[in-house]
C-alpha cells in the first residue's frame, strides 16, 4: 500500500480499534481471539514462507500481463520481484489461514492468485475445500500451478483469464459460496461489480475477504459502500483487511479490531 493518506488514516484506525475489552458479540470475540490474535505456529507456515524465500532468491524472469495498464500489455519480469511486490506478507497469510480454519469453507475463490502465496495460505487450512483462484496473467497462474505441485496442492483449480471474463463462468459453476477473497483490482468499480456479482451465491456461514481496502480512496470509498449493504451483517475492519460475514442471525454491526 502507498499511498499519502495512509499515515493518517492509521491514526484514525487506531484510535476507533477495539481490544477483546469492547467486543460484546459472542461471534466477534471468538473471532478475535481464534483468527485476529491467535499466535499457534501451524504447521503449514515453515514451508509456504520456505516457498517465499525461495522465489526470493529466483534468478527466472516470466511473461507477465499487467492488468492495471492500457491494453493489458505485456512484459518480462524477475519472480522474485513479483513476489517481493504482490505476495501477502506472512502476518496476513497466516490471519487468511486462520479465517479459513475457523469458518471450514466449502467453496472458496480467490481473485488474484499472482505466485500463489496467499492461494497457499487458504487452501491449506481447508484442504478438502473446493478451492478455485483466478488470474489474469498467463505466465503467473502456470508458475503458480508449480509452486501448487511443489507444495502438494494439485487440487487447486486455477482459472485463467480477464476477470470480466472468467467471473461470470465461475459463477455458475457455484451452488453457494462460503468464502471469497478479492485481491485482484483494488478499483472501487471493479470492486463494486464483483462484490456484486458474487452476493446472489451467499450462504450463511460466507465471509468476503477485501484487501487493501485502504489502499486509495477510491477502494476506502468502496469498503464503505460494502458495509452498507442489507444482507452484510458482522464486519470488520482489520486495516488492510475489511472482512464481511452475511450470517442472517447475526445483528447487522460494524466492528474496527486492534490487529
Ligand atoms: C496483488 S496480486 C495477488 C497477490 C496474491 N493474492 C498473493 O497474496 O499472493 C493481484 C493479481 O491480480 C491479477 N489481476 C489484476 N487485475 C486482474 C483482472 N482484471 N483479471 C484477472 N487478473 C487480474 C494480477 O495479474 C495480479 O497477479
Amino acid at each position: 500500500m502507498k499511498n499519502i493518506f495512509l499515515p493518517i488514516q492509521y491514526i484514525a484506525y487506531l484510535f476507533k480499534a477495539r481490544g477483546a475489552h469492547g467486543i460484546h458479540s459472542p461471534f466477534v470475540y471468538e473471532l478475535y481471539h481464534k483468527v485476529v490474535k491467535d499466535k499457534t505456529e501451524f504447521y503449514d507456515f515453515a514451508p509456504i514462507e520456505h516457498l517465499r524465500e525461495r522465489l526470493h532468491h529466483s534468478k527466472e524472469v516470466i511473461e507477465v500481463v499487467d492488468f492495471g495498464a492500457v491494453g493489458n500489455s505485456k512484459y518480462n519480469k524477475k519472480v522474485k520481484d513479483i513476489a517481493k511486490r504482490s505476495a501477502i506478507p506472512a502476518k496476513e497469510g497466516r490471519l487468511l489461514f486462520r479465517l479459513v480454519n475457523f469458518m471450514q469453507p466449502r467453496n472458496m475463490v480467490e481473485m488474484g492468485t499472482s505466485l500463489g502465496i496467499s492461494t497457499l495460505y487458504q487452501h491449506k487450512a481447508c484442504p478438502e475445500a473446493n478451492m478455485i483462484t483466478m488470474e489474469g496473467s498467463p505466465g503467473t497462474s502456470s508458475y503458480a500451478g508449480v509452486n501448487f505441485r511443489i507444495m502438494k496442492a494439485d487440487s487447486i483449480n486455477r482459472v485463467v483469464g480477464d476477470f470480466k471474463e472468467t467471473l461470470p463462468e465461475v459463477i455458475k459453476s457455484l451452488p453457494l459460496i462460503d468464502y471469497v477473497f478479492f485481491d485482484g483490482n483494488h478499483r472501487k468499480e471493479a470492486t463494486m461489480e464483483y462484490f456484486h456479482k458474487f452476493l446472489p451465491l451467499v450462504s450463511d456461514r460466507c465471509v468476503f475477504v477485501f484487501d487493501d481496502i485502504r489502499w486509495s480512496t477510491d477502494m476506502y470509498e468502496a469498503w464503505k459502500e460494502i458495509i452498507e449493504e442489507s444482507s452484510a451483517t458482522v464486519t470488520v475492519d482489520l486495516f488492510s483487511f475489511g472482512l464481511v460475514f452475511f450470517n442472517p442471525t447475526q445483528v447487522k454491526q460494524h466492528f474496527v479490531l486492534r490487529y
